[in-house]
């Protein structure tokens, strides 16, 4: 990916880029649909990422070429007007570096990525922090995770139209390499935590798609609010599973499945990362399994190719769990293994999950990298 940004950079603008930007993707181990409701996620990057290669202007044009669509994304920062297509993500960032009170200066480059687009490996959230990172190279200010991830959130919410949370664009900012991050999504606070011994974590794209402009994704969230202020909290995170028990009764049914599951998910993150931190994975591996559980009955997030990967995923041997990951209707499951069965694990899901739906599916060991960084 450097060199193909790099080699395509020198072709365009017949010199060398003066930075090469990565910012990656992310996968979440568990804790979904819990960032908005202010609790608990725990995801790791992984080693797919966008890149771009750049130079800054002496002007207010943002001209970005890309090697994966067949337009590039030009605009005037002074007067950024809204558009189709991925250059969306581009103007919503630098939009909302101006309300935040940036101020952004023009740049040159070359955008490249190898993450899936919606899948559910946050491509979208890792646009918006390449091309945050950008911006603060060329106009000079530094790149503070929370404060730029930030940013991207609400280029995402207030210019793209999905109202997602804060889970992607802040592991993608603030990445670390070999951990997954505990993240309290309330003060964006961030705890790394290792994997247990010995095991990999692999990404299986079911190769059904999902957009959260278009999915139930921000009906779900619209859900979770009727669900607390109904429970008289500003977010779900603040009721806890007993007063939950005793009050339920009283919710809607399906609110009530819709703010379990959040109740509980944010449970099992804080019991996951103490069982991760414990080289605990059979015990991570349970919780997974139900957090799929509860993602499939009570937040009803999953399709039907997700729930036959997850099973096919959990009857291998050297499985610990799976469940499906990231804003569902859709995407990718994460399963984690026992490493050295991890090859196995992967030709075996692949040729059951592909007899058994007719779809070609795309799974890969990943590692997790350092978050958004200038590489040159
Ligand atoms: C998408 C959103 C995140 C988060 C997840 C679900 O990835 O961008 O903010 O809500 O869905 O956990």
């Amino acid at each position: 990916m450097k060199n193909a940004v790099t080699q395509a950079f020198e072709k365009y603008f017949q010199d060398s880029p003066l930075y090469i930007i990565r910012a990656p993707g992310r996968v979440n181990l568990i804790g979904e649909h819990t960032d908005y409701n202010d609790g608990f996620v725990l995801p790791m990057t992984i080693d797919r990422a966008v890149w771009i290669a750049l130079r800054p202007r002496a002007d207010y044009q943002v001209f970005i070429h890309s090697l994966d669509f067949p337009y590039p994304a030009a605009f005037n920062l002074k007067a950024i007007t809204h558009q189709k297509g991925w250059s969306k993500y581009a103007k919503g960032v630098a939009w909302a570096l101006q309300e935040a009170g940036f101020h952004p200066t023009g740049w040159e480059g070359v955008i490249s990525s190898d993450i899936p687009i919606g899948a559910g490996l946050s491509s979208s959230a890792a646009l918006e922090m390449a091309v945050a990172k950008a911006f603060s190279m060329v106009s000079g200010w530094k790149f503070e995770p929370g404060i730029m991830a930030r940013i991207g959130q609400r280029a995402e919410n207030e210019w793209v139209g999905a109202n997602t949370g804060i889970m992607d664009q802040l592991v993608s900012a603030a990445g670390q390499a070999n951990h997954a991050l505990l993240i309290d999504c309330r003060d964006l606070s961030i705890q790394p935590i290792p994997l247990p011994n010995e095991t990999a974590v692999v990404v299986m794209d079911t190769a059904t798609r999902h957009s959260h402009t278009a999915s139930g994704y921000n009906e779900r969230r619209e859900e979770c609010e009727a669900a607390a202020n109904f429970l008289g909290v500003s977010h779900l995170r603040d009721v806890s599973l007993e007063e939950f028990n005793m009050r339920a009764s009283n919710l809607d049914e399906l609110l009530r499945r819709r703010a379990r599951h959040v109740i509980t998910e944010n449970a099992r993150v804080l019991q996951a990362a103490n069982a991760m931190s414990a080289n605990g994975a059979a015990q991570m591996g349970k919780l997974m399994n139900a957090s799929h559980v509860s993602m499939r009955d009570d937040f009803e997030i999953t399709n039907d190719e997700l729930n036959i990967m997850v099973n096919l995923a959990q009857s291998q041997p050297g499985c610990f769990g799976a469940r499906m990951t990231g804003g569902g209707f859709g995407g990718c499951a994460v399963a984690l293994v026992q490493a050295n069965t991890a090859n196995a694990f992967v030709s075996s899901v692949h040729a059951a999950y592909q007899k058994a739906t007719n779809l070609t599916p795309n799974i890969f060991v990943c590692q997790a990298t350092k978050g958004a960084e200038t590489v040159r």
